[in-house]
């Protein structure tokens, strides 16, 4: 078992990594509060029912999958679901799946009577790495990705990697895209681990190693106003990307194209497009580039005239750099 402690005053929790912690998972979550469960219909049975078995009295609510529930709708009816059954401000929530199920599930817990405790169980391993730490959480609009949203931590996050056996080998690679990132912005020991072994012979060393980099990272801007952002590598050109497929690509291909776009120019150009060709990653797109530009001047990160985007001069080191948001055009 690996534990790692995300330390953030009131707001602190652990991260525990551990094969096979679904078996055993009332040794973390109390069972005599009163729990509910929110999770999307391609969850393996197995850990709903194994989950079920130690927590007999919970309630359980299921989204279809897929990132169309990551919505104001789904949002609200869940929200009526928790009143319709009579749901506690003393509940805990657990989110029980990938990136949809966490984001849309916390969001639920950050505004549901003001706000009530959740626990994520991360099942993908883009979401074990990354989205099930941090506290970000949310919902799209037609029009903009996690444009709603709040920073809510967890109570807990239970990352059990057996799940990911269930996984195919494209939601896998989903993943390793977000791998990839932390690689090449705090780790060329991962880049280059990523590059010429096969991490799966110990994937729980792996995620431990992106989630102490990404814990070390929030814990210094939770809020996201500096150095936070540099999580963010290749995901300016891959959020409009993603947005613009309709999210036919899936949030890691999305973003494995604009970490290659990002990466035009550098002395490890030609190692990123290996590593993410190692893993059928896109590298180049042939999408309108005055439509993703019209996305990109809609996103979050940007303002009216400036963004902040990311950089990586050398393997393991990012950093922002401002610029007048049309420079952005030459990277696309
Ligand atoms: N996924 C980026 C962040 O949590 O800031």
């Amino acid at each position: 078992m690996r534990k790692i402690h995300v330390p953030l005053q009131e707001n602190s929790y652990d991260v525990i990594i551990e094969p096979g912690l679904i078996n055993h998972i009332d040794d973390y979550i109390d069972k005599s509060r009163e729990i509910v469960i929110i999770s999307d219909d391609n969850i393996p049975k197995t850990y709903i029912n194994t989950i079920k078995s130690f927590l007999s009295n919970c309630l359980c609510l299921y989204v279809p999958h897929g990132e169309k529930s990551k919505s104001m709708e789904m949002a609200n009816s869940l929200v009526n679901s928790l009143i319709h059954n009579n749901i506690t401000r003393g509940c805990l929530i657990v989110a029980l799946g990938g990136g949809v199920v966490g984001d849309l599930a916390g969001f639920v817990a950050s505004i549901y009577m003001r706000g009530v405790d959740y626990i994520q169980i991360p099942t993908t391993l883009l979401s074990q790495i990354d989205s099930s730490v941090g506290g970000k959480v949310g919902v799209n609009t037609e029009t903009m990705k996690n444009a709603i949203g709040s920073f809510k931590q967890p109570k807990l996050v239970l990352i059990d990697s057996t799940t990911l056996q269930t996984l195919d080998e494209r939601q896998i690679n989903n993943g390793i895209a977000e791998m990839i990132k932390y690689g090449l912005i705090a780790s060329k020991t991962l880049f280059e681990d990523l590059y010429s072994l096969n991490i799966f012979d110990d994937i729980d060393k792996y995620i431990y190693q992106c989630v102490q980099i990404k814990k070390d990272i929030v814990v210094q801007d939770v809020f996201d106003n500096g150095i936070r952002q540099i999580l963010n590598y290749g995901h300016t050109i891959g959020h409009a990307i993603e947005q613009y497929s309709k999210y036919e690509l899936l949030h890691g291909e999305a973003i494995s194209i604009g970490m290659m776009s990002m990466s035009i120019g550098t002395i490890f150009e030609k190692e990123i497009k290996k590593v993410l060709t190692k893993y059928n990653l896109p590298t180049s797109h042939d999408y309108d580039k005055e439509a993703l530009y019209r996305y990109i001047t809609t996103d979050k990160k940007a303002n009216k005239n400036n963004l902040n985007i990311i950089m990586v001069d050398k393997v393991g080191k990012g950093y922002i750099k401002p610029i007048i948001i049309s420079q952005i055009k030459e990277r696309l």
